[in-house]
């Protein structure tokens, strides 16, 4: 069987789904690959080093080209109506939002996989594409607080003086917040960090963090996630918080709840008790902030002097190692429903059935509440 691999086509999108260091594997298990010429070039990647890992480069993106057609950002409708009868689509693919993509699928009788609906069990953290790009954001998160910052990060002894270490705050601290954590203390910030789960609390310490134990109940959901907070949990979490905030010299947020806007943790009033030169860095731009008036892909100043960062395609920022890990994802994802050189989904297995939207001219998910889809 063959994967074909197309140029993201989005604006801005500089990943791709398959990295050469992957093409071995599939290879060994009998999967041919094809990528459409310059598919892997804005990440790093150019066609000679997929030629030279065994992978065919086709001038045109043919989605006709592969039984299974790998990308990061679900395929287009039209280009769903391009593929082979019985493909196979494996990228992300929002399953509330992704509507028109989902219906084209249907339409094209195509199994598609979405990234987004890996369950969170250990025998698939290997293709929790959510994980690793949510990796890569927090690192990256951490580096554009410093960049932006008029400060140094460290505690320096230096022969004029001593300087100060940075003041770095967390807000929201799974998989992005603790990399963003980890990163800062990597460049010698002094951390602290809150989240609503109350499992987080040992997860910030042992990247050497300070927790901020708040007088409010933990909001736990299923599947590990945050639960959303009504408005006036939310309004006591942005009082209690607003002194800690007030300290910070670079405050970094990326709280979020699964199909929910992002919370609303800083407030512009709550700004203006910042230092001048404080920089916010909002990781949950572009799903509605977690900072009133942040804008997706703009920094913008206060009249107070704080600096906003609205963070827009961030994975993409650090296309190289995005695309690298994203694609041992898929990779792995792949190879679960592979025998013999054939990708043949087994519904019987967990992951598959919880990660496939659609098969055979059929929408399988999100699953009705009879069936145990989400209330
Ligand atoms: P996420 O991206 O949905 O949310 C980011 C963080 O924001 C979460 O930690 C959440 O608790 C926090 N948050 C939500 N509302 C908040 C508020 N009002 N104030 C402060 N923080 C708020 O979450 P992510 O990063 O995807 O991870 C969520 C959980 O899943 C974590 O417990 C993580 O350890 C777990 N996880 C489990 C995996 C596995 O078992 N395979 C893999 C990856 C993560």
């Amino acid at each position: 069987m063959r994967v074909f691999v197309p140029k993201e086509s989005r604006t801005g999108e500089r990943r791709v789904a398959i990295t050469p260091d992957v093409l071995g594997r599939l290879k060994q298990n009998g999967l041919d690959v094809t990528i459409e010429s310059g598919a892997g070039t804005s990440a790093g990647f150019g066609d000679e080093l997929y030629r030279q890992a065994g992978a065919t480069i086709s001038p045109t993106a043919s989605f006709a080209d592969g039984d299974v057609v790998a990308s990061v950002l679900p395929l287009t409708s039209e280009q769903f109506g391009q593929l082979r009868p019985g493909a196979i689509t494996i990228s992300f693919l929002p399953i509330h939002s992704a509507t028109e993509s989902i219906a084209a699928s249907v339409a094209a009788k195509a199994t598609s996989f979405s990234l987004e609906a890996i369950p969170r069990i250990s025998r698939a953290q290997s293709m929790d594409a959510l994980t690793s790009q949510a990796l890569c954001a927090g690192y990256r998160c951490a580096l554009v607080g410093a960049e932006l910052s008029p400060r140094f990060f460290p505690l320096l002894m230096t022969a004029a003086g001593t300087v100060t270490p940075a003041q770095v705050l967390v807000l929201g601290a799974g998989v992005a917040g603790l990399q963003a954590i980890a990163t800062a203390r990597r460049l010698g910030g002094v951390v602290s960090a809150y989240d609503v789960r109350s499992s987080s609390a040992d997860e910030v310490r042992s990247m050497g963090a300070t927790f901020i134990e708040l007088e409010l109940e933990a909001l736990e959901g299923a599947g590990g996630y945050a639960r959303e907070m009504d408005e006036s949990r939310a309004q006591r979490q942005r009082d209690l918080l607003a002194p800690h905030i007030a300290a910070a010299d670079v405050v970094i947020t990326t709280a979020a709840v699964p199909g929910r806007a992002a919370p609303r943790l800083i407030t512009k009033e709550m700004m203006v008790g910042m230092k001048e030169g404080s920089v916010i860095v909002d990781l949950a731009s572009e799903s509605g902030g977690n900072v009133e008036g942040s804008v997706a892909g703009e920094t913008l100043k206060t009249a107070a002097g704080v600096t906003v960062w609205g963070g827009k395609d961030v994975p993409s920022q650090l296309p190289y190692h995005a695309s690298q890990l994203f694609s041992r994802n898929v990779v792995n994802l792949l190879l679960l429903m592979t025998k013999e050189g054939v990708v043949t989904p087994d519904f019987e297995d967990e992951i598959v059935d919880a990660s496939a939207v659609t098969h055979n001219g059929v929408q399988r998910l999100p699953k009705p509440i009879s069936e145990g889809g989400p209330q």
